[in-house]
């Protein structure tokens, strides 16, 4: 198995693949039967394939270009590949690469993350569906948006309004807008978390409560596993930060929303549960899911659910979400893992 380890655009992502990769092959060490090969693509945009995934053996492994590495994984000739990159190009451009390289590898393919990646185009398709996203409006191109777009985006939106990048992650860029005077700041900050400037102005889902649902693709048709509840609060915690989620850099960066006062499995009899699973495997279907996909929703005052996001990626690690649901659900990581292999390598 090769793991496909680190981001060729960006440090921050680089560590966060890293801290990822890691738990998951310490965590998969015990697994019989596999060979793990670990490939590091940098920043630099340079391939490096280290003995293991601390700083020094990256810094020690000579970094080769892409025309070299190519042959270097064709010398390799991985059965299976496990991409571990999250920044926008890792996710996509890098999984196709696999494809090229003949490389089957486990999880949803490049077009299917291209399209989740991107807000905007993920909550037409997931609508269309039948699921429903919050009403919003795209802003596009520039941070100095005209005053009169500002207008009807807030005519046709209603305030308060959550304003976030069509295309970053991590609530980077994401603002909670309650006054117009505050809209077109927030509006300029977002633009100018995405390549192309798209802003999107969602209607703020009020709590309620926030949740995530991943479905998992098995022999007997899709299965959705117990939710993950996040701390909110309408006072204090109206919607989750950056610092909900990650804190430190490098070789210490850590995930704050795996700690208990910030996540919790949701009881299955929870009356929030059907309609979230039956919102989550819609959205699955609709958008082309492969193996897993994980799904946020803001559940309102009423209990209806509201589709956020979609999140395509698991890297098998303890502490990624689809492995905790999974494992809630009675699937240890061992056995979610060896049975999605057997998927993809079935596939071919
Ligand atoms: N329409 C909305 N209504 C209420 N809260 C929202 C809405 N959109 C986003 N949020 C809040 O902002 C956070 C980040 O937004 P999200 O769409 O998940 O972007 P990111 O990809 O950065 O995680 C969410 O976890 C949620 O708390
Ligand atoms: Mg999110």
């Amino acid at each position: 198995m090769l793991h496909l380890v680190g981001s060729p655009t960006a440090d921050f992502f680089a560590d966060l693949s890293r801290l990822y990769a890691r738990g998951c092959l310490e965590a998969l060490a015990d697994v019989p039967g596999y060979d793990h090969v670990v490939v590091w693509v940098g920043p630099d945009g340079r391939w490096r394939f280290p003995a293991d995934l601390g700083g020094e053996a990256i810094g020690a492994a000579e970094p080769v270009e892409l025309a070299e590495a190519v042959g270097l994984v064709r010398g390799i000739a991985p059965d299976v590949a496990l991409p571990q990159l999250f920044c926008i190009a890792g996710m996509t451009t890098y999984r196709a690469l696999l494809d090229v390289l003949g490389v089957p590898f486990v999880g949803n393919p490049a077009d299917v993350m291209a399209l989740a990646a991107h807000k905007e185009r993920t909550r037409a398709v997931v609508a269309a569906a039948g699921v429903d996203v919050p009403p919003g409006r795209v802003l596009r191109g520039h941070p100095d948006v005209d005053e009169r777009l500002l207008d009807d985006a807030v005519e046709a939106v209603g305030l308060p309004v959550v304003v976030k990048p069509v295309d970053a992650d991590n609530s980077t860029g994401v603002a909670l807008v309650r006054n117009r005077a505050d809209l077109r700041s927030a509006v300029g900050e977002a633009a100018r978390e995405t390549s192309a400037g798209d802003v999107l102005v969602e209607r703020f889902v009020p709590l309620g409560r926030e949740v995530r649902c991943a479905v998992l693709e098995t022999a007997d048709g899709l299965r959705a596993l117990p939710l993950e509840e996040y701390a909110v609060d309408p006072q204090h915690k109206p919607i989750r930060d950056r610092a909900d989620k990650l804190a430190g850099s490098g070789d210490d960066l850590a995930l704050v929303a795996k700690t208990h006062d910030h996540a919790w499995m949701v009881a299955d009899d929870d009356s929030v549960v059907p309609g979230v699973q039956e919102a989550a495997a819609l959205a699955f279907r609709a958008l082309g899911c492969r193996d897993y996909g994980l799904f946020d929703f803001r559940v309102d005052p009423e209990g209806r659910p509201w589709f956020l996001e979609a999140g395509l990626y698991c890297s098998f690690a303890p502490s990624s979400v689809v492995v905790m649901m999974a494992a809630a659900g009675g699937t240890p990581l061992p056995e979610l893992f060896v049975s999605a292999v057997e998927r993809t390598l079935t596939r071919g």
